[in-house]
């Protein structure tokens, strides 16, 4: 009986989804109408970045946007260029993801073909709405760098350390920070701190220079010429990471008692780093930043840890490619309390192929991570698993990543190859980086059930 009333359930589920998607469909004889059938598609998985504050370079969101563009967006979905989702799927899944089923993609092709037909466009939500959704809603603050960079067109990487100052009226919660890159060709990546001053150790919160160029100092004088330190030369408090910027990697929040920190009335931003991929032109960059406030009192801080280059696990063997091969690494790390996971960012540069983690529990059962096997530089993201992921003490993380350094690689930043390594501290997208960030909570009995979408 009971098996009859599980298949029974099995069989409805299966018919209403079946009539779910059928109901968006238009018959083959029946026109494919933007505002109908094309337009939940795009809102769903392309208008996120494709906004005006968002990773890419146009809005896709008004009917003339994306009409004018259909043949390309036909182009790119086929292909599955876009939306950009690197992760296998059939690995596991995320909470942040985005990819088009092959109904959808043809459903775009059909559009394109027709002529692109409008609809009902009246009945769509007005532009100037969903811009506002896609951008996050109003920030409570934004902050500005106090000048444009300047990026000088000499086709080579930049690295800048960069203090940016920000004065509240009192003490406040902060719940999440949004970096928005101003040039979004260019900026590669930002690692952003805060630092909290006291205003009693700190007269003038402006004094020190704006910023400095990585490779020419050391962290210590860095510090100094930025006006990173206490009048008496101490160290002020420091919350680490509190917003970082991959290419393609959008923000999002946490569920409400997750991540969120207190800060005083002065503050600074410490950007160590932000790095500027190479232009053959002069650029300027006017990124910036959006606050969003809390109101509960941050309970649980997110923290971070990188296994791999720079991290708490080395890549095994050192990471040196030859001209013309192609090898893989490991990086094997055991957890030593119990955490749960939020974010998971893979990172590796420009001849990375594959990635792939897991992690083994002490009862020897898999938890699988995430897999990307065709690596693309241009896609960074911060997975979010769909639930705080349990990752129990004593539990091994494994990594494994294949990199090609052969001409046939159409990624290989020389030609002909030659010897690409990690060579220590630097982050130059023609050395290589194998790394692992995982971003966690300490574990909590029932975070299993915590929903992160
Ligand atoms: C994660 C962010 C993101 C998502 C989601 C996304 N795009 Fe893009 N898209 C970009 C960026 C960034 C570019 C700039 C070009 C590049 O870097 O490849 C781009 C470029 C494009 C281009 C121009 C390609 C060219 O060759 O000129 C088209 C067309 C496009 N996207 C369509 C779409 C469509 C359609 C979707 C949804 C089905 C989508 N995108 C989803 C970020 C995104």
């Amino acid at each position: 009986m009971l098996h009859k009333l599980k298949y029974l359930t099995a069989f409805l589920v299966i018919v209403i989804a079946a009539c779910q998607n059928t109901a968006q469909l238009p018959s083959a004889n029946e026109p494919v109408l933007f505002a109908e059938h094309i337009a939940p598609i795009i809102y769903e998985n392309c208008s996120k970045c494709h906004n005006q504050d968002g990773a890419a370079p146009f809005s896709l969101i008004s009917y003339d946007d994306i009409a004018s563009k259909a043949k390309l967006i036909a182009y790119v979905t086929a292909n599955r260029l876009m939306p950009p989702w690197p992760a296998d799927p059939t690995y596991t899944h995320f909470a942040n993801e985005t990819y088009l089923t092959d109904e959808q993609i043809q459903l775009i092709k059909r559009w394109a073909e027709e002529g692109s037909l409008p609809g009902d466009t009246a009945a769509l939500v007005q532009p100037e709405i969903l811009e506002k959704k896609w951008s996050n809603g109003a920030p409570d603050l934004i902050v500005r760098m106090p000048k444009p960079i300047k990026v000088p067109g000499n086709n080579t990487d930049l690295f800048m350390v960069l203090k940016i100052p920000f004065e509240l009226p009192q003490d406040t919660i902060i719940r999440a920070i949004e970096f928005v890159p101003g040039n979004k060709r260019l900026v590669h990546h930002v690692n952003t701190h805060i630092i909290q001053f006291n205003a009693s150790k700190k007269k003038n919160l402006q004094a020190g220079k704006f910023m400095v160029n990585q490779d020419q100092t050391k962290s210590t004088s860095i510090h100094k010429e930025l006006g990173l330190l206490n009048d008496d030369g101490t160290y002020a408090p420091m919350t680490p990471s509190v917003s970082n910027y991959l290419p393609g990697a959008q923000f999002s929040f946490y569920p409400d008692e997750i991540g969120g920190f207190r800060v005083g009335k002065k503050n600074a931003f410490y950007l160590n780093d932000m790095h500027f991929g190479p232009s053959p032109v002069d650029e300027i960059d006017s990124s910036y930043y959006k606050i969003y406030y809390g109101v509960k009192e941050p309970k649980r801080p997110v923290a971070e840890f990188q296994i791999g280059t720079l991290g708490l696990a080395p890549v095994e063997p050192t990471l040196v490619v030859p001209a013309n091969e192609m090898k893989t690494f490991h990086i094997k790390f055991t957890v030593p309390n119990d955490i749960s996971i939020v974010n998971l960012v893979p990172h590796m540069h420009l001849i990375g192929k594959r990635f792939w983690a897991y992690a083994i529990k002490p009862s020897g059962d898999t938890i699988r991570l995430i897999r990307i096997n065709n690596w693309d530089f241009r896609w960074q993201y911060f997975y979010m698993p769909k639930k705080m992921l349990k990752i129990p003490r004593g539990s091994t993380i494994f990594v494994e990543g294949d990199f090609d350094n052969r001409a046939s690689n159409p990624n290989n930043p020389f030609n002909p190859p030659k010897l690409i390594a990690e060579r220590e501290g630097s982050m130059k997208t023609t050395d290589e980086m194998f790394q692992l960030i995982i971003t966690y909570v300490p574990y909590q009995k029932g975070d299993e059930l915590i929903v992160l979408e």
